[in-house]
């Protein structure tokens, strides 16, 4: 069983297929999983639903639409909850945990193919197999398949990029301001900086992805986290906040040109220049405008 969403439209059929128990919790592969759950909930993906700013922002939406917003916003930020029915209604009413866990494990490793990006372009098919970049994972617990999808910038890209569901208008154009630039010509992907310690490019993280399994000279880092250090700080008890800030800090480089002396009362000038020099994407991007 699997359900689509497109880029334009939730096929309203599909929501009787899949049940939000269908999906497993975060701590169940956490058993194994450890350090990978600990990394998670250092990052904005784990707070996807819970954040209180979306929560607040949500609600603004849906009285402005006569709920027309409902099931768009809830798409990215709460997918457990479209794709088993459980949003609507917006008020969370009928919300399991599972699907309050937000952009969560089992959610975006049962994601099977892309239906384009933006907008929450996704084919969502929960069941056994979980799909990954490794062609020799195998775990007891599930199946373990390669799915090339994992590797490209296009798997962030379904929800990276939002666009007014009325009118087409562009509200968060990260993954197009990627596809422009340089590094997409390189070929260095979100993955790249958003899971290694490398920030502004590819380093390898070597480790263990699950306590039983081999040693691997890199194991992608799903501490994946952008500028939001104010909401990190806020929710989550590690250091994500401080690895959001060192980030922001990384992202750019700041020259400013001062006089030698100004004299009182006298205006002054002061030159500032900005360089994006580490950001894959324009800096800010996303909807910083929106904080
Ligand atoms: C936003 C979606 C997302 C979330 C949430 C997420 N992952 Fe991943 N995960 C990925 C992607 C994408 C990769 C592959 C990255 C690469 O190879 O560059 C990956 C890699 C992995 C790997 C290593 C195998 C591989 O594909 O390289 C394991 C194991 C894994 N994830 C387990 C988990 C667990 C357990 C959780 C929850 C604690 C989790 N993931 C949460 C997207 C996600
Ligand atoms: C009983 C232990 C166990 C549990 C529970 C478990 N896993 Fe795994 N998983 C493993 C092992 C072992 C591997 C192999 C890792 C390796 O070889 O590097 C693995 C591999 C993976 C891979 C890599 C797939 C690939 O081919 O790239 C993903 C993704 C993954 N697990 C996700 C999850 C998710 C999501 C959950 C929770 C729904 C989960 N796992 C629960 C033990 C487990
Ligand atoms: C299912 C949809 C979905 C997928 C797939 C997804 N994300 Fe996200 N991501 C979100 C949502 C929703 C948020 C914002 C949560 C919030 O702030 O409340 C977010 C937040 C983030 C942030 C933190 C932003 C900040 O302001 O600090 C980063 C960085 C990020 N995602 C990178 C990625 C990368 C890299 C990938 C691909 C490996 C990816 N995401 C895949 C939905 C998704
Ligand atoms: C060359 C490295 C690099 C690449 C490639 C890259 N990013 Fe980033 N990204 C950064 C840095 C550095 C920041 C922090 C500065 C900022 O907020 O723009 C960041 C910030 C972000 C944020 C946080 C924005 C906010 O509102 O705070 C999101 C979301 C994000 N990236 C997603 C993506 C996605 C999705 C892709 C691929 C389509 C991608 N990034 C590709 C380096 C990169
Ligand atoms: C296509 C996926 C998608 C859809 C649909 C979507 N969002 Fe988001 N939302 C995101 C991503 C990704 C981020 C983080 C982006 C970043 O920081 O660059 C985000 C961030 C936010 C934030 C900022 C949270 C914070 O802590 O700063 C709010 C608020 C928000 N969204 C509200 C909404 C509302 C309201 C709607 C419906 C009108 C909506 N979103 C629809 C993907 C989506």
């Amino acid at each position: 069983m699997f359900v689509t969403c497109t880029a334009s439209a939730v096929d309203p059929t599909g929501f009787d297929e899949l049940s939000s128990e269908d999906f497993v919790t975060n701590s169940k592969c956490a058993n194994c999983h450890a350090i990978l759950r600990s990394q998670h909930d250092d990052s904005m993906h784990a707070y996807a639903y819970t954040d209180p700013l979306y929560q607040k922002e949500v609600l603004l939406a849906s009285e402005d639409s006569n709920g027309q917003t409902d099931e768009f916003c809830s798409r990215c930020h709460t997918p457990i909850g479209v794709v088993s029915g459980e949003v609507p209604p917006i008020d969370g009413s009928m919300i399991s945990d599972v699907a309050a866990e937000g952009v969560q494990c089992d959610f975006c490793h049962t994601v099977s193919e892309s239906a384009g990006i933006g907008d929450g372009g996704f084919v969502s098919s929960p069941g056994d197999v979980k799909w990954g970049s490794l062609d020799d994972a195998p775990s007891a617990f599930h199946g373990s398949e390669f799915n090339g999808l994992y590797m490209e910038a296009e798997y962030c890209g379904m929800c990276h990029n939002v666009n007014s569901p009325f009118n087409d208008l562009p509200l968060d154009d990260t993954y197009t301001s990627w596809s422009e630039s340089s590094y997409a010509e390189e070929g260095v992907v979100c993955q790249d900086c958003h899971m290694s310690p490398g920030i502004t490019h590819f380093e390898a993280a070597p480790g263990r992805s699950a306590s039983s399994s081999p040693k691997r000279s890199h194991i992608p880092v799903h501490e994946i986290v952008g500028g939001n250090y104010f909401m990190l700080d806020l929710l989550s008890d590690g250091k994500a906040g401080d690895a959001a800030v060192e980030r922001l800090q990384k992202a750019a480089t700041l020259e400013v040109d001062v006089p030698e002396y100004a004299i009182s009362g006298e205006d002054v000038s002061i030159k500032v220049s900005v360089t994006n020099s580490g950001a894959g994407h324009k800096l800010p991007t996303g909807i910083s405008e929106i904080r």
